[in-house]
């Protein structure tokens, strides 16, 4: 279990860590966020999360909290002190504290930033990725900046929720075109009936997930063609395979979409060959 939390400058116990009732984040949802998967006790993918992360405060005008080694180094002290070696790193980032108003505050406030630590059986999420998991799509009812990382997650939380309650680990969004856009935490692929790999493409408005982008790259190494291009729910029940990919579930097989079997309905070669590849390696490159 995660004890330890990192709450604006201390370490404290998780049962006291708090942060004041006007936090912008709380509030307004005026906060950004990160996720690492951590392997062996250290950070996947650190490149792009902490791009990205700079990238989402620029967005909306917040200053980074401190510099990049200083968070990194905030960040591997939060795992240290909960002795936590496979897991999850979870950031976040909010405007600050201030009185309610919509607009930011007048004074500038220093932007408040917490991290906690989380452990993953990666036995069980083996298991997992091994039999696959199923998916429901969703109507696309998200703002139109899902480029930023932002904390206001409450349609994805619903499109999850929708998922649970119908047997589904994930929920894709499908956007007015019938269009899959992604899944709500995590981007969405499938290995299309031509044997191409293909995800929505950026200029969509989507994530621009920190694993989607290195498994582009382990798959054109492995001689994969990959297309950013978007495909319907119909399309992915006769692809061959798919897949999600995110720094909760790295790369995880999907085996059934609104209930209709993926290609023979069984996990896949290339998705479990990605999955040990990305995994491979993420361990190798991280900080
Ligand atoms: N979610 N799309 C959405 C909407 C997400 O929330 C996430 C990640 C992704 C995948 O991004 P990445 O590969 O950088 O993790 C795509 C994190 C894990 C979360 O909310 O917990």
């Amino acid at each position: 279990m995660s004890r330890i939390a990192y709450v604006n400058g201390r370490f404290v116990p998780k049962s006291q860590a708090v942060v004041h009732i006007e936090d912008r984040g709380y509030q307004l949802a005026d906060a950004v966020y990160e996720v690492w998967a951590l392997f062996d006790g250290k950070l996947a993918d650190p490149e792009g999360h902490f791009a990205r992360l700079e990238r989402s405060l620029s967005e909306l005008r917040i200053d980074m909290p401190m510099s990049r080694a200083a968070l990194t180094a905030v960040l591997r002290e939060t795992v240290r002190r909960n002795r936590i070696r496979e897991g999850l790193v979870y950031l976040q980032v909010s405007r600050g504290v201030a009185r309610r108003d919509h607009a930011f505050p007048t004074d500038p406030v220093p932007p408040a930033v917490i991290v906690t630590v989380s452990r993953v059986d990666r036995a069980a999420t083996e298991a997992r990725a091994a039999a696959g998991v199923a998916v429901i799509t969703t109507p696309e009812n998200r703002w139109g900046r899902c480029d930023i990382k932002t904390v206001g997650l409450l349609p994805n939380a619903l499109a999850k929720q929708k998922a649970r309650e119908a047997g589904a680990v994930e929920a894709w969004f499908v956007d007015e075109l019938g269009l899959v856009t992604e899944g709500a935490s995590s981007n969405a692929w499938i290995l299309d009936a031509e044997g191409t790999l293909r995800t929505r493409d950026t200029q969509a408005n989507i994530l621009r997930g920190v694993t989607r982008l290195s498994l582009i790259d382990v798959a054109r190494e492995a001689g994969l063609k990959v297309d950013e291009r978007p495909f319907t729910p119909q399309e992915a029940a006769q692809a061959k395979e798919a897949f999600i990919t995110g720094a909760g579930t790295l790369v995880l097989p999907v085996v059934k979409v609104d209930g209709h079997p993926v290609g023979d309905g069984r996990v896949g070669p290339v998705a479990t060959k990605l999955r040990r590849l990305y995994i491979e390696r993420a361990r190798a490159t991280a900080i």
